[in-house]
């Protein structure tokens, strides 16, 4: 599998290129202690490794495709300290690459390659930023470094190729969201059956961390706990709020699964019931939420699902007493109503390209209405196919009846 990805890559490099993936490193966090290390995604996705200071070269050039995977050398003591670092053997194993050497080489061979005569002049591929953001990574320092070495030597960005290679999601990539999925179902069951009046945030989303514990998940990002007025603050993160009866609790979160993301917002009442006026703001997101799942199918652009959202609340907002007195959909909708989703939460992808089937998106339309404390999100996560898409989080409950039940009764 790994394997099939690396030749893709091969497809979309220019000739006479070298191509570099470096797993990362942790930062530095307070002393000597250390941020958990996160592997670099489309490092992971071509080699299956989830080390760090590892890095992945790939060399074309008009006699053959080379694959050269770098690891650190074995330390004895250090294994006694914190474990022994990848041997070559394993990381064969996992990644297939035969060719595997030390660390310490990767400059020589870096610099035998670019000194070495071509035809043509070589070329230095990498993920030098990620398009939104504008933050370089730090793979561009190193080939500027190498360009003012070899002034003939040319550097491309292949974020975007990337990006193309890992929004087509394959049977492995889906099977792994759909556990990660079913652990965040249960998760929010309970959460939903913790629930009760006065509950701290917090207390609340222990419960869903203990789910993930037990089922061997990781978090995929901050879990968002928000009763109240804390759920029209689209990342209110601190989760340390104490309940009142009555409101409602949004909850956005999900368990990560080999990697792989859950995204899901569901909003229930603390105490098991929703008021009349809850209702009649939930029943509008929920429709706003499967009318994307009608519109979602390949060649739509997320700009455009985003449209027909506000389309939506446009229409019908009057009829819940909004929008007037020159208030707009974007006084109480701010967000987007997509993202790609994957290895990474907010997954790469390409500003309005056409959705294609193997694409995973979400579909979390929202209302804000800060003045009533009311702040509703209903996030499912959806594979496009090739005539529409497929709800993969369809078992997690959303609809009123079920909620109020499953809350009063336990089922
Ligand atoms: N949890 C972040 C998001 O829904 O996009
Ligand atoms: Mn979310
Ligand atoms: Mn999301």
């Amino acid at each position: 599998m790994y394997k099939e990805r690396r030749e893709k890559v091969f497809d979309f490099l220019p000739m006479n290129s070298i191509a570099m993936f470096l797993s990362g490193n942790a930062p530095y966090q307070v002393g000597d202690e250390k941020y958990p290390f996160d592997v670099n995604r489309s490092f992971y996705y071509l080699t299956g490794i989830d080390r760090e200071n590892l890095v992945l070269m790939l060399i074309k050039t008009k006699n053959n495709n080379q694959t050269i995977l770098f690891i650190e050398p074995f330390d004895p003591v250090m294994a006694k300290w914190v474990g022994g670092k990848i041997q070559a053997h394993e990381a064969t194993e996992i990644s297939g690459i035969s060719d595997v050497r030390f660390i310490d080489n990767l400059d020589s061979t870096i610099n035998r390659l670019l000194h070495s005569t071509n035809e043509q002049a070589w070329t230095l591929c990498g993920e030098l930023s990620k398009q939104e953001l504008k933050q370089p990574w730090p793979l561009a320092d190193m080939f500027n470094e190498y360009k003012q070495q070899y002034p003939d030597v040319m550097i491309k960005n292949i974020f975007a190729d990337m990006a193309r290679l890992r929004m087509v999601k394959s049977k492995e990539e889906i099977d792994n969201m759909k556990k990660a999925i079913a652990v965040t179902n249960a998760g929010i069951k309970a959460m939903m059956q913790a629930s009760r009046d006065y509950i701290w945030e917090n207390e609340l989303e222990a419960y869903f961390d203990f789910v993930l514990k037990s089922e061997q998940c990781k978090h995929a990002f901050y879990t968002i706990c928000a009763s109240g007025k804390n759920a029209t603050v689209l990342h209110y993160g601190e989760n340390n709020c104490q309940s009142k009866p009555g409101d409602l609790v949004l909850v956005d979160l999900g368990a990560a699964y080999g990697y792989y993301n859950a995204d899901i917002s569901r909003t229930f009442p603390i105490s098991g019931k929703f008021t009349a006026r809850q209702r009649e703001v939930y029943e509008l997101v929920l429709r706003a939420n499967k009318m994307v799942m009608e519109k979602a199918r390949p060649g739509v652009t997320l700009r455009e699902l985003n449209n027909y959202v506000i389309e939506f609340y446009e229409k019908e907002l009057p009829s819940i007493g909004l929008l007037q007195d020159g208030d707009t959909v974007r006084d109480y909708y701010f967000h987007g109503v997509s993202h790609h989703l994957g290895l990474e939460t907010h997954d790469v992808s390409i500003l309005d390209y056409p959705l294609q089937a193997g694409n995973v998106i979400t579909d979390e339309p929202g209302l804000y209405i800060e003045a009533e404390d009311i702040g509703i999100r209903i996030e499912d996560d959806i594979m496009i196919t090739e005539d529409g898409c497929i709800n993969l989080s369809s078992e997690i409950m959303k609809e009123i009846d079920e909620i109020e039940s499953f809350m009063q009764n336990g089922k």
